[in-house]
């Protein structure tokens, strides 16, 4: 008989004011911010969709409403209900996995969490496959970095067991990081309390000394695009994939230069050079 797969949940850690990524968060909260003509996150949860998630629950602490009223639209096309779960105090980036407990816990079924700032080859289904054969409580997915004191970084043996977790270390330890993307057993939640509460500080090197924290290396790219620096070569990274992924994405023609992508609500004027690393709709130009 075929067993049917398992409907899955995602939590994404939409909170924070964004302030390292102004102008561009001026006038849009962080999450809504066009990356590639689409915002940063509909990248992550048409990912997720594509892994099987059904639900997706936004932890917000700020502008909400204007978050619902963009998205709500969008997830219903793609067949995912979409759930807001309002912080009145931000709670960190542990704090509103506890506040979201009650939806988490009615199913026995892993959820991912996710940063949601990071862009990158989403590898859900692999990470759900490795994280169901080792059987601990949580996984995180690691990535490679050249500045590792900007990030959580991670030391762990052969098998992916994580040995010690230190967030944003002074002195260099490894240049292998958390890349902001989870995949945690419903008993993680005994680990959280109801307040402020930093996963990275306060869960993750707990459950790493009772080694239940396993480490999925990333394949492909990856950035943290919450500063304009990284956002400018996230862009660039994901048009690179773009091109060997699905380069019929990418617009051609007289004038264009390198990797563009050209939302149809553009125009382009006789004699333009467009390019490279660019994407171009009618509100803006994004390039390098
Ligand atoms: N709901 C909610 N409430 N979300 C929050 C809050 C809060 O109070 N504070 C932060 N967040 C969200 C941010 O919106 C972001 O999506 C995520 O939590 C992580 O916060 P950042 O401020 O972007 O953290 P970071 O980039 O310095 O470090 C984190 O990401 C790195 C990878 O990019 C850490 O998880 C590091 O360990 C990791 O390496
Ligand atoms: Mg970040």
């Amino acid at each position: 008989m075929a067993t049917e797969k398992c409907q899955m949940r995602a939590l994404i850690l939409v909170g924070g004011y964004g302030t390292r990524l102004r102008p561009l968060t001026l006038s849009r909260p962080k999450p809504l911010v066009e990356f590639a003509n689409k915002p940063i996150l509909l990248h992550q949860i048409e990912a997720l969709k594509e892994a099987g998630v059904t639900e997706v629950i936004l932890a917000v602490s700020y502008r909400a409403d204007e978050m619902e009223k963009e998205l709500k639209h969008e997830t219903e096309k793609l067949g995912v209900n979409l759930i807001f779960s309002h912080e009145t105090e931000p709670l960190g980036t542990a704090g509103p996995l506890a506040l979201a407990k009650d939806i988490l816990l009615t199913s026995s079924e892993p959820f991912y969490v996710l940063n949601s700032d990071v862009i990158c080859d989403f590898p859900f289904q692999e990470l759900e496959k490795f994280h169901r054969n080792h059987g601990k409580e949580g996984t995180i997915v690691v990535t490679k970095v050249e500045e590792p004191s900007k990030y959580g970084v991670v030391l762990y043996n052969n098998d992916g067991c994580i040995e010690s977790f230190i967030e944003k270390p002074q002195e260099f330890v490894s240049n292998k990081i958390n890349a902001g993307l989870y995949i945690l057993n419903p008993s993680v939640l005994s680990r959280i309390q109801l307040k402020p509460t930093s996963i990275e500080k306060e869960v993750f090197p707990y459950m790493s000394s009772d080694k239940q924290l396993y480490a999925f290396e990333l394949n492909g790219f990856w950035m943290d695009i919450g500063q304009p620096k990284d956002f400018l070569t996230g862009m660039c990274l994901y048009l690179n994939s773009l091109k060997h992924r699905d380069p019929s994405q990418l617009y051609e023609g007289e004038g264009i230069v390198g990797n563009v992508l050209v939302d149809p609500s553009a125009k382009i004027g006789k004699g333009c050079r467009i390019g490279p690393n660019i994407d171009l709709d009618i509100r803006l130009i994004k390039m390098l």
